[in-house]
């Protein structure tokens, strides 16, 4: 490692244009000719050819032997021998693919999050990454927004969780020292896009996003991660790329952030676009400005910083500032002393897709699919007759938009999971995936999706409705199409395609029992589902296990845990809709207006189809009333609330225990309800357990009428059970 000295002696020897380099982040194929996942305009880059050499970090190329070549060839033409860094979207696992992050969500489990994490740093180290753009922690509420599939749903205590376990997931110790940086993204409040489009912009007051949406960036700063992520968004008119008052003053300033701010893909330029600047000169300076380092994938900084030096519009040494956290990073990454750091063909071999990490991704698989709905019907007997139909039967692009590392052939399908258990079942498609051929067009369909366009609903239809003639059960896997959801993946409808639905008309008329087994990255629309199922399971995408973990569940050898990190609306004109919202001054339920004039629709139902928190097991759980052992506390004392919990089945379980508070008067208005504890609660069959929560003042805190964060006396109820829907409450107050 360099010291202070030495790190300063190097910025002293570079020229400006190897300054304005360690800014520029661009694609491998510019260094060699393989192709590359890219999300933006690469062609349009416009970038000054000479000036390519001088790159500073290099986007989403993978490969210990590929990212070996290019530092090594680097590092002959670089005068000074500063190596490049290796950034990529690491999101749901490297290789070993993991449930995507909304499903690790559902586990409402920070441990199991951090040991996918730990997974993912240790085959991406070996594969030459350095840094992950991860976690993403955009708190969410509009299932319209096709980025659900890559947060950790809606709620605030949850995404701190999770933010803090990713970091150190992928930062900290592991058995084998492997590990790489973590970049928080996308800051700030990327997942409020108005209407949930995809890059719209973002109106919220700085109550709720102090509130609700900075935490979790905040939690990730706190966990130590590396750099941080501008977002595409504006908020309140000003892009997050060019926003002073997100990247100096709450960044830095307010918590002290010290490492590397990061553009969004070609966000820099797209000021332009949003009309904050007239070109790429003045994109540069906003954003150099406001405090964001380096410029991904665009020619803003490499072509238009050398000028403004020279104008004296932006001095060296706010250049300098930025370079010397770039040089930082690298030297924090040990890159200096081995620029190759833990790249290595013979690990890759040994550790990617290993036993290990296997499990621990079936395992991440049977505590993230949630149960929905069950009318006596699973866990399934291995002996019944059963047929397996659907378009998710024997697919294997199960692994969520991100997973473009993924090696389909090592995905194990639902088919081949239940083979293991059970063999004398037939499969048969059912209904083609899509019905929106046009949208598939656009995806440009090409092998596999070509074959679907050829598809006709009514053979695959028919030839299901003959092949579940034998059988009383019908396990039915359906759901969106892994496009539909991730990035540019907005929904203006969350339903299933006609012929899916059409499919469970059918079966129901032919009264089979239908198990619906439902792949997607969002909630969807889903009261037709439940009216023809007699179970469902929420499978998400779940990635390389995804077959093993949910034949696990069919057959109870795991009985489900997980609960929703997302409400599921019942119709989309509920978006944005999420469990801690406001009480309003005419709330439908207790208000004592005439139900017309109280805060309700007049054409679909206020309540969601399935609430925030929700989720059942194989095992039946009752709770006692909550109890406290005080009535009232001072604000340095804690209350203890407890319930008892019985295991009423014969089936041994895990129930995920929440606490959830609700502050009755406030100076300003406060949620019905907000999460502020979990237990993961192991019960044996008829066992009963008690089930204890500390309230401390810090879970009282808000954000105040004048931006102070602390809590108000008053009364409070305290609920525990097993969702967001729970009226199990007590009382207690807070005096000073
Ligand atoms: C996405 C980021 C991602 C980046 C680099 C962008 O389009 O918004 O989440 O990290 O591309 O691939």
């Amino acid at each position: 490692m360099l010291n202070e000295t030495e790190i300063q002696q190097l910025l002293e020897r570079m020229t400006v244009d190897e300054k304005i380099g360690q800014l520029v982040q661009l694609t491998g194929s510019f260094f060699d000719n393989d192709e590359n996942v890219i999300t933006g305009p690469i062609g349009k880059i416009g970038i000054e050819k000479q000036k390519i050499k001088y790159t500073g970090s290099i986007l989403n190329t993978l490969g210990a032997e590929k990212i070996t070549n290019i530092q090594r060839n680097y590092l002959k033409q670089d005068r000074l021998g500063i190596p490049l860094i290796f950034m990529a979207d690491i999101i749901n696992g490297f290789k070993t693919i993991f449930p995507i992050p909304l499903a690790l969500g559902c586990s409402f489990d920070p441990k199991l999050v951090k040991s996918t994490a730990q997974v993912a740093a240790q085959e991406a180290a070996v594969s030459g990454v350095h840094v992950t753009f991860s976690p993403m922690v955009d708190m969410v509420r509009d299932a319209r927004w096709g980025r659900v599939m890559e947060s950790f749903g809606e709620d605030t205590y949850l995404n701190n969780l999770f933010s803090q376990a990713m970091v150190e997931g992928y930062q900290g110790r592991n058995d084998r020292n492997l590990n790489i940086v973590s970049c928080v993204k996308h800051f700030a409040a990327y997942g409020a896009a108005i209407a949930g489009r995809d890059y719209n912009s973002v109106e919220l007051s700085e109550r709720a996003l102090r509130q609700d949406y900075l935490p979790a960036y905040k939690a990730a700063v706190d966990a130590g991660c590396g750099l941080v992520m501008t977002s595409f968004n504006t908020i309140d008119g000003v892009p997050a790329t060019a926003n002073d008052y997100l990247l100096d003053q709450i960044l830095r300033q307010e918590w002290g952030f010290d490492g590397v701010v990061i553009s969004d893909y070609a966000a820099i330029k797209e000021l332009i676009a949003h009309g904050v600047a007239k070109n790429e000169k003045e994109a540069t300076r906003l954003s150099l400005n406001a405090g964001c380092d380096i410029d991904m994938m665009t020619s803003s900084y490499s072509n238009s910083l050398h000028q403004l030096l020279g104008e004296g519009t932006i001095n060296e040494s706010q250049l300098d500032k930025s370079v010397l956290r770039v040089l930082e990073l690298k030297n924090k990454l040990g890159l200096f002393d081995n620029p190759y750091r833990n790249a290595s063909q013979e690990l890759e071999k040994e550790l990617i897709l290993c036993d290990e990490f296997r499990k621990i991704a079936r395992d991440a698989v049977t505590k993230t699919c949630v149960l929905l709905k069950n009318d006596n019907i699973l866990p399934l007997n291995k002996h019944s007759q059963f047929a397996l139909v659907g378009p998710y039967a024997q697919n294997n692009n199960i692994s969520g938009m991100w997973s473009f590392n993924v090696d389909k052939s090592q995905v194990v399908t639902v088919e081949e999971g239940i083979k293991q258990y059970v063999d004398n079942f037939k499969t048969v498609k059912g209904s083609p995936l899509i019905d929106d051929l046009h949208f598939l067009e656009s995806l440009g369909a090409h092998g596999s999706q070509a074959e679907i366009l050829n598809e006709n609903a009514k053979d695959l239809l028919n030839e299901a409705l003959q092949t579940v003639e034998d059988v009383d059960t019908v396990i039915v896997a359906i759901g969106e199409h892994p496009h539909q959801s991730g990035e540019g993946g907005s929904r203006g409808q969350l339903t299933l395609p006609q012929s899916q639905l059409e499919l469970l008309r059918k079966l129901k008329m032919k009264r089979k029992k239908v198990i619906t087994l439902l792949f997607s990255g969002r909630p969807l629309e889903l009261s037709e589902v439940v009216q023809n199922s007699d179970a469902i399971i929420q499978c998400w995408f779940p990635g390389v296990e995804g077959g093993n973990g949910i034949a696990d569940l069919l057959f109870g050898y795991a009985n489900p845990s997980a609960k929703l990190a997302m409400t599921f609306p019942h119709s989309v004109g509920q978006c944005p809709i999420y469990y801690n919202h406001l009480n309003t001054g005419r709330p439908a339920i207790e208000s004592s207006h005439s139900t017309r004039f109280t805060s309700r629709y007049i054409d679909i139902q206020n309540e969601p189809e399935f609430c925030f928190g929700y989720g059942l097991s194989y095992s039946q759980f009752k709770y006692s009333k909550v109890e406290l052992d005080k009535k009232v506390m001072t604000k340095n004392e804690t209350i203890t609330a407890s319930i008892k919990i019985e295991n009423t089945s014969d089936r041994d379980g895990v129930e995920t225990v929440q606490l959830y508070i609700r502050d009755l008067v406030g100076t300003v208005a406060r949620p019905v309800k907000e999460l502020k504890g979990v237990q993961k609660v192991y019960l044996q069959s008829k066992e009963t357990k008690e089930v204890e929560f500390k309230i401390t003042n810090d879970m009282l805190k808000f954000v105040q009428k004048d931006f102070s964060y602390d809590s108000e006396d008053g009364e409070f109820l305290v609920f525990i059970g097993g969702s967001s829907s729970i009226d199990n409450d007590i009382v207690f107050e807070l005096i000073k």
